[in-house]
């Protein structure tokens, strides 16, 4: 089966359950997946239920679409993504991300809990992705979705500089620092050595993680306008002395996921008044 026919029957299998049309589409990276909890639904999906759908075997990661009303915004948001190191082809990890824009998204708003390259970074700071180093295979290798965009996508605006415009904006609004640089992705699942760390520093990156930069990629190929949060949960290996857990990334975007949600709820609503309301 065609990727893209694979894709539409997802889409029917979606729309068989809900006719919700989101504007847009939000990601929930490691430790920030409790966003979704107190949003009134108005459905939820298990990828479970879909036929073929990439099932998130990470640790803290639900695995379901909710669909619901972000500060009026109308908002598919994916609670557990699939990774990479899970063992699935990249073109697979993207699907969900392909199928959110045949739901209807125009907008995709990626977070992600990342390790801090800067030396200026902290544990609980947020960055907003300037830019990013795709260190994996391509999510666009194999046969080109034509149905879905070009085989060769420009990525020079891949982050949405009118986007990254509102979400800076709103940071300053409500008062939340927001840092801003390059996310490289690296694939995992272990923790990079302090070698690789000190080559990520090199190449320019800022903060390094396992997601976002292939779902970015994929994204762009589809005609989605994204824009990129990472929660500095740690600072990557040899930045500090400590050595790497997920416990302690899950906890520091544990105790930051209070702002972050102010940060982000904010921001889908004001991209809702400055960016959609002005698309045609
Ligand atoms: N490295 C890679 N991925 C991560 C990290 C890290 O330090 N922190 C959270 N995700």
């Amino acid at each position: 089966m065609s990727e893209f026919l694979r894709l539409q029957k997802m889409l029917s299998e979606v729309r068989e359950r809900t006719d919700f049309v989101p504007d847009a589409a939000l990601v929930l990276g490691s430790g920030l997946g409790d966003f979704a909890d107190d949003l009134k639904a108005s459905a939820i999906i298990d990828y479970k239920d879909l036929t073929g759908f990439p099932v998130s075997t990470a640790p803290y990661h639900k695995g379901r679409f909710v669909f619901a009303e972000v500060d009026g915004i109308k908002t598919v948001i994916m609670q557990g993504r699939v990774h990479y190191y899970e063992g699935y082809k990249m073109s697979d990890t993207v699907l969900p991300v392909r199928l959110m824009r045949l739901l209807g998204a125009k907008i995709l708003l990626l977070t992600n809990a990342a390790g801090g390259i800067n030396f200026d970074y902290k544990p609980g700071d947020f960055m907003l992705i300037e830019d990013h180093i795709l260190n994996v295979p391509s999510p666009l290798i194999g046969a080109n979705v034509s149905e879905m965009g070009v085989r060769f996508p420009d990525m020079s605006n891949v982050y949405d500089s009118a986007l990254r415009g509102v979400v800076r904006e709103t940071a300053k609004s409500i008062g939340q620092p927001l840092r801003e640089g390059v996310y490289i992705q690296m694939q995992g699942p272990q923790y990079e050595s302090k070698a690789e760390i000190r080559m990520a520093r090199a190449m320019g990156a800022d903060a390094v993680g396992m997601s976002t930069a292939s779902e970015a990629v994929a994204a762009a190929h589809c005609g989605f306008r994204t824009v990129g949060i990472s929660c500095i949960s740690n600072l990557a290996c040899g930045v500090g002395n400590a050595p790497l857990s997920q416990e302690e990334v899950e906890e520091t975007a544990k105790k930051v996921s209070r702002e972050f949600k102010k940060l982000v709820t904010a921001s889908i609503k004001s991209i809702g008044e400055n960016i959609l309301n002005s698309e045609t």
